[in-house]
């Protein structure tokens, strides 16, 4: 009845393996530890080691009784992903093919894999339906509709089950602020605004305020990290309960601008966020929010907390962990 949870040190792992641990589920984390904190995993189970190592995963689905996969370990910078295409097919792809069959040659059949919003590219129309088509606009977007394909072919021959988990914008930390997010590891909005508002770098600079929306920067579905965890938890159970495979936008429903989390920050700290307009971002999409309606009726699964939640426990967790896990 174990979990294996790969990538289960890093952000969106680290969340799901506590919540597992909280409903009393057995739960043992695989990481490489390149970006993962041990402190994160708060005393989980940790094997050290890589998902391209077969053997390694086999034998750990067998001593440990493993009966689902939830598969975080991934490689996430997209500008990265432009520069080192390699890394992002070897890890990311080959390496849930690795993963895969290992599982399968331990007989485990259930995966719930983090897959991404990016997969849409820049959306038709909003908000995002699930049947919107794929246009992954850089080589990391690519590499998750890719594995989520290969997961859908691995169904076909293999008999795989898989829930794809396509996250809007992941954002905010452990509403306790006992973990959170390393912002020396991203250079996404929520962990800069914090930063840049505790003085820890420059001003935020804002890709661009002319665009068509109600104050000019650009649109977003900020969903927090523990409902993100919820999601896998639930997808987990869609699975043991022999439910169809399926890919599903994990997302709130509700568009925030970058000046909208500007506000939310102002409120939770009493502090003046610094920001300065700069240029457009390159394939910036104006606006992205998902319609999380298919999520809602397969999983029954419903977002808990706005932005202004999600900006407060970010504000908790980085104000008091100005070196992150200190490690
Ligand atoms: C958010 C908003 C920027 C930084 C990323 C990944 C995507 C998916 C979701 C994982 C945008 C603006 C940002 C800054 C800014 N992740 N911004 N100044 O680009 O929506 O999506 O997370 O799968 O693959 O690309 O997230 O946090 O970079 O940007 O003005 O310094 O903040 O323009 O509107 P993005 P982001």
């Amino acid at each position: 009845m174990t979990i294996l949870v790969t990538g289960g040190a890093g952000y969106i792992g680290s969340h799901t393996v506590r919540m597992l641990r909280e409903q009393g589920k057995p739960v043992v984390v695989l990481d490489s530890m390149e970006f993962g904190h041990r402190a994160a995993l708060l005393g989980a189970e940790l094997v050290v080691g890589d998902i391209r190592d077969r053997a390694l995963v086999t034998d750990l689905c067998r001593s440990h009784g493993v009966t689902q996969v939830v598969h975080f370990a991934a490689y996430k910078n997209v500008g990265e992903s432009m520069l080192e295409p390699e890394k992002y097919w070897m890890n990311n792809v080959a390496g849930t093919v690795d993963l895969v069959e290992a599982m399968l040659a331990a007989d485990v059949r259930d995966i719930v894999f983090s897959s991404s919003c990016s997969v849409y590219g820049t959306p038709e129309s909003v908000p995002v339906h699930e049947d919107a088509p794929l246009h992954p606009e850089s080589v990391y977007a690519e590499s998750k509709a890719t594995v989520e394909r290969i997961l859908g072919w691995y169904g076909v021959t293999k008999g795989l089950n898989s829930v794809s988990l396509r996250y809007f914008n992941a954002a905010g930390a452990s509403i306790d602020a006992t973990i959170g997010e390393d912002w020396a590891l991203t250079l996404n909005l929520v962990p800069l605004v914090m930063k840049a508002t505790l003085g820890r770098r420059g001003p935020v600079q804002v890709f661009g305020n002319d665009y068509p929306t109600p104050d000019g920067t650009c649109i977003r579905d900020y969903i927090h990290v523990d409902d993100l965890a919820d999601a896998h938890i639930r997808a987990l159970d869609h699975l043991a309960n022999g439910r169809p495979s399926i890919a599903l936008n994990v997302g709130t429903g509700v568009g925030s601008s970058v000046l909208d989390v500007f506000t939310a920050t102002e409120h939770a700290s009493g502090m003046t966020v610094p920001y300065e307009i700069i240029d457009r971002r390159a394939g910036d999409p104006v606006s992205s929010f998902a319609d999380p309606s298919i999520v809602r009726s397969t999983l029954g699964w419903t977002a808990r907390y706005d932005l202004g939640k999600i900006v407060e426990s970010a504000w908790n967790w980085h104000s008091t962990h100005l070196d992150g896990y200190g490690d």
